[in-house]
């Protein structure tokens, strides 16, 4: 039974599904036990919000680090890990609706037009949607060349996504003080990454790899000579 358990499901599988909903329980039982700082809502939004963005971010990483790294499976759970960053920004999205608004809908609109920060977050969410709902092979096949097109959006949605909370932030952005420090590392992740995939960049990472496991594949034998 656990034999195929192991079989059927991989290390990083088993990793991200982990992350993914433990993270949830996690967060239900802060809150079901009274856990969540003085101001519970305002904690919910914050953890699911940098939930939402690293599961994304990891999303992203996938194609670079495979090209890198020459793991070809992390091609494989890039829709996992997309799909549990739809779901944490969805709980983002509710909880700033109903629990933060008690979805009176003209004052939502009115923060929404008054605050930047919200604009940017509310752009990465919409286009976030049509990505999630075509994650699945049938839309693969149905839309063609037009899918990797349209899920290309996440090269926008990541940087929104960083942007959006780095500018909810309070903090000195210029002098690089206070609460700006993690939504920088992460918007220069993000950053990376996208600089991974610049064709030119990604044919000099590949080539290293190249290199490396030459250099691997020549040093083996030799390694096992000096067995005893
Ligand atoms: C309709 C769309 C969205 C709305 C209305 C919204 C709203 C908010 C609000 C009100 C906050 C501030 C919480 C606080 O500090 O008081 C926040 C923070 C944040 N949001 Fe969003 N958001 C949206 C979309 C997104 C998306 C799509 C992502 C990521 C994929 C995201 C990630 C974050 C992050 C990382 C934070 C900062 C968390 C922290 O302070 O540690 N948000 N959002």
């Amino acid at each position: 039974m656990m034999k195929s358990f192991f079989q059927r499901y991989t290390p990083l599988q088993i990793a991200i599904h982990i992350y993914g909903w433990s993270a949830l329980v996690l967060l239900i039982v802060d809150l079901l036990t009274d856990n969540l700082t003085a101001n519970p809502i305002q904690a919910l939004e914050q953890r699911t919000g940098r939930h939402a963005i690293t599961l994304l971010v990891l999303a992203l990483a996938c194609s670079p680090l495979n090209n890198l790294l020459g793991w070809r499976e992390l091609l494989k759970r890039r829709r996992a890990l997309g799909l549990y960053a739809f779901l944490y920004a969805t709980i983002h999205v509710l909880i700033f609706v109903d629990l933060d608004y008690g979805l009176a809908w003209s004052l939502i609109v009115q923060t929404i037009v008054e605050k930047p920060y919200i604009i940017v977050g509310v752009m990465a969410f919409l286009m976030l949607i049509p990505l999630a709902f075509t994650s699945f092979d049938i839309w693969k096949k149905r839309l063609g060349k037009n899918w990797k097109r349209l899920h290309q959006l996440v090269y926008w949605i990541a940087p929104l996504a960083a942007l959006h909370y780095a500018w909810g932030k309070k903090g000195d952005f210029f002098a690089l003080r206070g609460e700006i420090i993690r939504p920088l590392i992460y918007a220069s992740i993000i950053v990376i990454l996208l600089i991974m995939r610049i064709p030119q960049v990604r044919k000099a990472l590949a080539s290293v790899r190249d290199r490396i496991v030459v250099l691997f594949r020549k040093r083996a034998p030799q390694a096992k000579v000096n067995l005893p």
